[in-house]
């Protein structure tokens, strides 16, 4: 079944646990055209009703892997898998794995951030920059 729609809606529709595996790469916060960047804050509190639908909507022996990028301001990187941990942490969330997903600089630069933010915080070719995050929960 595919749903194309708001995931708050999409949730709502959804019987409490029913999945057994949730897999998601949702927006980063990085000004991509289906997004406005807020600041962290902001995008962090807007995932928290997001958060507690897939816990209710998670089987109890369930897991979720939530994959996100890095969240760049004023030349400082925020790894976004460490702001979100606190928060799956706080719903009884136990961390299984972290997984850094390691690519070329060409890719972060069209798919995550615009590479003007990073001049001068990143060398060519170096790991964390260009990592993926994906969170095992
Ligand atoms: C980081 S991208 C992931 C793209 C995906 N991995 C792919 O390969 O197409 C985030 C995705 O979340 C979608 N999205 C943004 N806000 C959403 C919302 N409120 N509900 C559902 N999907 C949303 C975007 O359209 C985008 O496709």
């Amino acid at each position: 079944m595919i749903f194309n729609d708001s995931i708050l809606d999409i949730l709502a529709q959804i019987e409490d646990s029913s999945f057994d595996c949730i897999i998601t790469s949702p927006p980063y916060n990085v000004g991509k055209d289906y997004e406005k960047t807020k600041s962290l804050n902001d995008y962090l509190s807007a995932f928290e009703p997001v958060l507690k639908g897939l816990k209710r909507v998670l089987k109890e022996s369930g897991s979720v892997a939530w994959q996100v990028g890095n969240f760049i301001k004023d030349k400082e990187v925020y790894p976004l898998d460490i702001y979100f941990y606190p928060l799956f942490k706080d719903l009884g969330f136990r961390l299984r794995n972290r997984i850094i997903w390691k690519f070329g600089l060409g890719n972060l630069g069209m798919a995550c951030t615009p590479s003007s933010d990073l001049a001068g915080v990143m060398k060519p070719y170096s790991g964390l920059a260009r990592a993926m995050i994906t969170l095992l929960i």
